[in-house]
């Protein structure tokens, strides 16, 4: 054993991932993997808590997200990438925490009640979408987790894994599991390409790491900066506009933003002008990414393969916690 941390984080394979998730997680992932060891879960059965009328837009996502955290750079040899459902120890633990969990304290998680709201259900929400955040606490700890990096929408979920951890040790007398924390990401989240709240996976606004150089540019021709910046000479707003909150997360030079921004507010200043410079800063970052996908992309037998050995090297470390609760348990052995 060595002596390095070990570290989860997870998505749930329901489309190609953007560029909010890189400025937000993954660029992080990949400084992280040099430090600790590293879980990157494809949460498959979570997305199916939503999608269960859909599995093959989750199985199709899980090779789409395999090769998104590929073509940003996380290494198989360092990160250690695991398919959820290969996993059954994490389903196994996910029944027994469900039973120190009360249905009042599962309608209360704030995470899950927005998605609710958000998805339109009612009482008539699946079982499993309401009790995914306990199957989160089973990846948490089955891995024995110390650290979780996440935005704020998941603290709730680290909230929660952690009083099923102190209930499971009170209740069962051990130190069985162990206590996360999270790791915030100091970024905020980027807004969709159309300025409506946040970007995501399914609304239309976002832009994706794979997306072609061409869909880059239409893209950026068509977001949202002011609608009351009329005329180039007309004084405009920063505050608000989609272009700049990009500038801000993809422009290195600092400088030169902020006199572009001084510039825009006195007037004078095109938003073409703006989009272009938008376009090669991002460009910039996307286009090594989106070569390193076409590569990867030749050999989907080979990724799979990959995933496979993960999630292989995963039910080890979970089959030992799930051994140590089913002793504290009282369970009789297999
Ligand atoms: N809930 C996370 C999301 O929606 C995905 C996830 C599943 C996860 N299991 C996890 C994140 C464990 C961190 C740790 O993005």
């Amino acid at each position: 054993m060595d002596s390095k941390n070990t570290i989860l984080t997870g998505d749930r394979p329901t489309g190609p991932l953007h560029i909010g998730h890189y400025v937000g997680s993954l660029k992080k992932r990949v400084e992280l993997q040099d430090k600790y060891r590293q879980y990157v879960l494809i949460a498959d059965m979570q997305a199916l808590t939503d999608n269960a009328g859909n599995p093959k837009k989750v199985r199709d996502n899980v090779l789409e997200v395999a090769l998104d955290y590929l073509a940003v750079g996380l290494d198989p040899a360092k990160s250690t990438l695991v398919v959820q459902s290969l996993v059954p120890e994490l389903t196994e633990l996910t029944m027994y925490y469900l039973n120190i969990v009360t249905l009042a304290r599962l309608k209360r998680n704030p995470t899950v009640k927005d998605e609710m709201q958000q998805k339109g259900f009612g009482e008539d929400v699946p079982a499993g979408f309401l009790t995914y955040p306990v199957s989160q606490a089973a990846d948490i700890t089955g891995f024995k987790a110390r650290y979780v990096p996440v935005g704020a929408d998941q603290l709730p979920m680290l909230e929660q894994t952690n009083e099923i951890v102190d209930k499971f040790n009170s209740l069962y007398g051990r130190e069985v599991l162990q206590r996360c924390e999270p790791l915030l990401s100091e970024v905020t989240r980027l807004p969709g390409t159309d300025g409506l709240g946040k970007m995501g996976k399914s609304t239309n606004n976002a832009v994706f790491l794979k997306d072609p150089e061409k869909t880059l540019r239409d893209k950026i021709k068509l977001m949202y900066t002011d609608p009351l910046h009329l005329k180039v000479s007309d004084p405009g707003h920063v505050e608000g506009n989609t272009v700049f909150a990009y500038l801000d997360a993809f422009d290195p030079d600092k400088g030169t933003i902020a006199e572009l921004k001084r510039n825009y507010e006195k007037g004078g200043l095109g938003d073409v002008k703006l989009k272009d410079r938008l376009f090669e800063a991002l460009n910039r970052e996307l286009a090594p990414i989106r070569a390193r996908r076409q590569e990867f992309e030749k050999d989907p037998t080979e990724i799979l393969s990959m995933l496979r050995k993960g999630s292989l090297l995963a039910r080890e470390a979970a089959s030992k916690t799930l051994t140590e609760v089913r002793e504290a348990l009282l369970l009789f052995g297999y």
